[in-house]
């Protein structure tokens, strides 16, 4: 063989190889995100586009603004574009068995990121990343029937209807509640997660219920935000006549219980994406992985949120 012949194959496998590596690592990824109605939600969306962006791989972003139908839709564009894997963070827990089916038709893994689903067929999605809701409940009532002495009424701020995130977080609640029977849940509302909402409901409780109202349990930070503000119009003191403790511990929930208005705050850490890119990663492999990779919660107190603020991530 002359020499410009075999510097031309030389050329060409190398090309060929160059395209195929190339073609190996080029991993696209579609999110399915909810939406942006919280500051852990705002968290969670840049701790996957960061970690996507680390690990070289290309994202493709949905933000279903709260809709079911808006998750599916993204789900079977992702397919259509034929992705490499989804990462889905399901709105609500029913309903998804249909577009997974045909995510696993296409043998596209799906990861579930923060809420969980209720399928017969598990099969349907590759594994879960989240906290365990119902514990985050469960350190919440735990930590109020003994800020209250076993007796009181509670108002609960619920988070959006039928999330995941909202039943497991009453659930868990209840579940310590009830072992005390001079503690009662003398409301319950769905404050959609957001601010706004919480603030709006809470207006709502004190207009029912005055000053009979001892505490106030919120499935999130931004809501209790939104509540400590209404206490404060009413001419009630956060943390004081009436104490709050609400889930996420996001940095404006320490500068809440710094301020003296929120008592107590359970962690759900919305920094996902390290762990959701290595399933992502187990699942290309086609390795097997554990049905529920569980994210450690803790419960973070007013007296201590000084000297644990500037550790803050989010
Ligand atoms: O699913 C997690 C919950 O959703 C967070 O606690 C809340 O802030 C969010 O919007």
């Amino acid at each position: 063989m002359s020499g410009k012949k075999s510097y031309i194959r030389l050329l060409f496998i190398a090309v060929f190889t160059l395209l195929f590596s190339f073609k190996a690592f080029a991993i696209t990824v579609g999110f399915a995100q909810i939406g942006a109605e919280s500051s852990w939600r705002t968290a969670e969306t840049q701790s996957i586009k960061e970690e996507a962006q680390k690990r070289g791989y290309t994202l493709k972003f949905s933000d279903a603004q709260q809709k079911q139908e808006n998750q599916i839709k993204a789900i079977r564009s992702f397919i259509a574009q034929g992705v490499d894997a989804i990462i889905l963070a399901p709105v609500v827990e029913t309903g998804w068995e249909r577009v997974l089916r045909e995510a696993k038709k296409a043998k596209i893994p799906v990861i579930l990121v923060d809420r969980g689903i209720a399928v017969d067929d598990d099969s349907l999605y590759y594994t879960k990343v989240a906290s365990d809701f119902i514990f985050e409940g469960r350190l919440a009532g735990s930590w109020l029937a003994q800020a209250l002495h076993g007796q009181g009424k509670v108002v609960e701020l619920q988070g959006s209807t039928g999330a995941s995130a909202a039943i497991d977080r009453q659930k868990g609640f209840k579940e310590v509640v009830d072992l005390f029977p001079k503690l009662n849940i003398i409301a319950t509302q769905n404050g959609e997660f957001t601010r706004t909402k919480g603030k709006e409901v809470m207006e709502a409780f004190l207009k029912a219920h005055g000053n009979n109202i001892d505490a106030v349990y919120a499935h999130n930070d931004d809501m209790a935000l939104g509540a400590i503000q209404a206490i404060k119009d009413f001419g009630m003191v956060p943390g004081e006549d009436i104490k709050l403790i609400s889930v996420d511990a996001v940095k404006g929930a320490f500068e809440a219980m710094i301020d003296g208005d929120l008592n107590a705050t359970v962690e759900c850490n919305p920094l996902l994406g390290p762990l959701a890119f290595d399933q992502v990663e187990l699942a290309l492999a086609g390795k097997e992985a554990p049905k529920w990779v569980v994210q450690d919660d803790l419960i973070h107190l007013r007296e201590n949120a000084k000297e644990t603020v500037a550790s803050r991530k989010y």
